[in-house]
């Protein structure tokens, strides 16, 4: 798989989004894996740390550490209250620098399809959590309308202009999320599919948001003409759902894992 281009290097941008995803998804995920208070976690690919906040908040680890390739969400979670908990380093998740077994339990949200071998930071994840320990990871369906952002990269599309889907999309599937831990050689691996509903109260809010973080529909839309920009705003407005309050609404939906380090 070709080298992901990182478009996390907007820390405010990512995490507007990441608190209007991110926690629904991480609520779910962690009250399915259902672990005890005090453990020493590892968050990988944490991002501006939306997901860790959220360890801490359900979890009460013991310990937390948090890291990230891109040296801008590091920088940008190392300013926020959530860092005073949790020890945020740059780093990738296929070469970690911690200690074999140093975690109880490692997590990767909504970080597979970046990584350009889920094998590989698979390994990883195992080599560092301690036999018996847990491992879980969650990613956006793309194959299967499951992204948040898939209605502006379908309404670009619509314009006839072909955006680039990110390198490991397909990793998203379930499939291959279960593959990735089976290869591993973690035990009773589990899945759970995380669904729900997103919405918006304005079209401005939903565009606002959407645009404001770069991707491949957004760095199509930043070289449009200002009356194709209008064009596809009008797409959009007819086309996003609305649910009964008329806020424009939609199901979003995750793949989710976990299996244990075998003892
Ligand atoms: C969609 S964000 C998720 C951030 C955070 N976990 C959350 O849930 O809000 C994906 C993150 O994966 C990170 N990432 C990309 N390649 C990675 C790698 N090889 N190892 C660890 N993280 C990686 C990106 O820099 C980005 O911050």
């Amino acid at each position: 798989m070709t080298e992901a281009k990182s478009y996390f290097t907007d820390g405010a941008a990512y995490d507007q989004l990441a608190r209007r995803f991110t926690l629904p998804a991480g609520e779910v995920f962690l009250d399915w894996l259902a672990l005890p208070n005090g453990l020493s976690w590892l968050d990988a690919g944490c991002g501006t740390g939306a997901f860790t906040q959220l360890l801490l908040d359900r979890c009460a680890p013991r310990r937390v550490s948090a890291i990230d390739p891109s040296a801008e969400q590091i920088a940008y979670a190392r300013t926020t209250p959530t860092a005073k908990r949790v020890d945020f380093q740059i780093g990738d998740a296929q070469g970690l620098s911690f200690a074999n077994g140093a975690f109880d339990a490692a997590a990767m949200a909504l970080v597979v399809a970046f990584v350009p071998d889920p094998n590989k930071a698979m390994a990883e994840l195992k080599r560092v959590t301690r036999p018996g320990g847990t491992i879980g990871a969650y990613m956006w369906d793309f194959l299967n309308n499951g992204s948040p952002r898939q209605r502006l990269n379908d309404a670009v599309a619509r314009m006839g202009v072909a955006v680039q889907p990110l390198p490991g999309y397909a990793h998203s599937r379930m499939e291959a999320m279960e593959g990735f831990f089976k290869s591993a050689g973690l035990a009773d691996t589990a899945t759970r599919v995380i669904e729900f509903e997103v919405a918006y109260d304005n079209f401005d809010e939903y565009w606002t948001q959407q645009t404001g973080l770069a991707s491949g529909a957004v760095e199509t839309i930043r070289s449009m003409s200002a009356a194709d920009i209008e064009r596809l705003k009008a797409d959009l407005r007819t086309s996003l759902p609305k649910n009964k309050a008329g806020r424009i609404a939609y199901k979003v939906k995750a793949n989710a894992v976990k299996g244990r380090v075998p003892a």
